[in-house]
């Protein structure tokens, strides 16, 4: 069920002229904060904190027209501004998402027809909060063919959709957030720049772990069986924690390997953001520096497919992710799926 590959098999195709040229973000307008929701639930800014990290998030309005299209395309507007490209030079276009407005069209067809990208191929990959990081890893492999030299990566998510905010549903809904990131990925000559290794993985027996229902015969475990709990998450918390916690060392190990490099020799870890514990957890193990593995959780919690974009967007914009660094993408999520890309700038 994994993309195993032999060590060096990942280091014989590594630079492969392919350049992370522009990224941008997206978030929805409404800010909500932990005293927010201590006004509509039986819960304290105190215990969130604590437990995640989390202080705020921003949390859509599809009456007002957010959704994940909307913010997919925001996002993809400001990485093909911040490239210098217009949208029909993009001949490529991947959305990872689990919350397309509508299960069809594709968020990914939706913000190709409104960039004005013409009858490109795009599709929507969904790997949960892995999302963004197989959809780099599957658009760098497509554009290792040569056929394609511009192509959008997007990762975006409106899961507060499916997120119950009364004392009942507390134990999920404090920990989402919505948003949309994006990254425009650019053949070049330059063979200096390129995917150094890559890992992605999946293990459906840990689907019970998180999911989201869509009736009362889907639920795994009967206990969790309830009506009110159809169309939201259904999450067991500690699995996903033992889960993330011992997943994390174990990727980054892997891609360190598959790549030959030390630890310390890779500039930025761009993780997702579920729990800012696991990822002290992962720094302290490897005795990285705090500047190295990015936190954004408290401003916007776990934002599923877009938290490594929006992470990525933020760090560039703010100059600390810049050209000639190594940045590791990783992230974990239901399914259960967790994956890695390990990028030269
Ligand atoms: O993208 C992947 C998605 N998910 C994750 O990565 C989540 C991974 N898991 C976690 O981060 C942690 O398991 C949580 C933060 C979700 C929960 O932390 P925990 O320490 O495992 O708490 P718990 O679920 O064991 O609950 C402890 C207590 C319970 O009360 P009792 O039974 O001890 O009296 C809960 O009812 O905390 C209570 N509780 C809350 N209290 C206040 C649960 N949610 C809340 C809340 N506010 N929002």
């Amino acid at each position: 069920m994994s993309s195993e590959q032999p060590a060096g098999s990942a280091r014989a195709r590594s630079l492969s002229g392919v350049v992370i040229a522009g990224t941008g973000s997206a978030v929805p307008g409404r800010r909500v904060t932990n005293a927010d929701l201590e006004k509509v639930m039986d819960t304290s800014d105190e215990w969130i904190v604590q437990r995640t990290g989390i202080r705020e998030r921003h949390i859509h309005d599809r009456d007002a027209g957010e959704s994940s299209a909307s913010l997919a395309t925001e996002a993809a507007g400001r990485a093909l501004e911040s490239a210098g490209l217009a949208g029909d030079q993009v001949d490529l276009l991947v959305c990872a998402t689990m919350t397309p407005d509508m299960p069809t069209p594709s968020v990914s067809c939706i913000v190709a027809d409104r960039i004005g990208a013409g009858p490109i191929p795009a599709f929507d990959l969904n790997a949960a909060c892995s999302g963004f990081v197989y959809a780099m890893n599957t658009v760098h492999a497509l554009m290792l063919g040569g056929r394609y030299k511009t192509a959008l990566v997007i990762g975006v998510d409106c899961i507060t959709q499916h997120c119950d905010f009364s004392t009942s549903g507390r134990a999920t809904s404090v920990l989402f957030g919505d948003a949309g990131g994006a990254c425009v990925l650019r053949a070049s000559d330059d063979a200096s720049k390129g995917l150094l290794a890559e890992s992605m993985h999946s293990d459906g027996a840990g689907a019970q772990h998180l999911y989201i229902p869509s009736r009362a015969g889907d639920f795994y475990d009967q206990d969790d069986s309830d009506a009110q709990k159809i169309n939201r998450v259904v999450m067991h918390g500690p699995g996903i924690f033992k889960f993330a916690v011992s997943t994390f060392p174990r990727l980054i190990e892997q891609t360190l390997d598959r790549a030959g490099l030390s630890a310390d020799a890779v500039d930025h870890y761009i993780c997702h953001q579920s729990n800012a514990r696991i990822l002290a957890a992962a720094r302290e193990r490897f005795g990285l520096a705090e500047s190295k593995m990015h936190v954004n959780i408290d401003r916007f919690g776990n934002t599923v497919a877009a938290s490594v974009p929006l992470i990525l967007d933020h760090q560039t914009r703010a100059g600390r992710v810049q050209p000639g660094q190594k940045v590791m993408f990783l992230a974990f999520g239901a399914g259960l799926t967790w994956a890695s890309s390990l990028w030269q700038l």
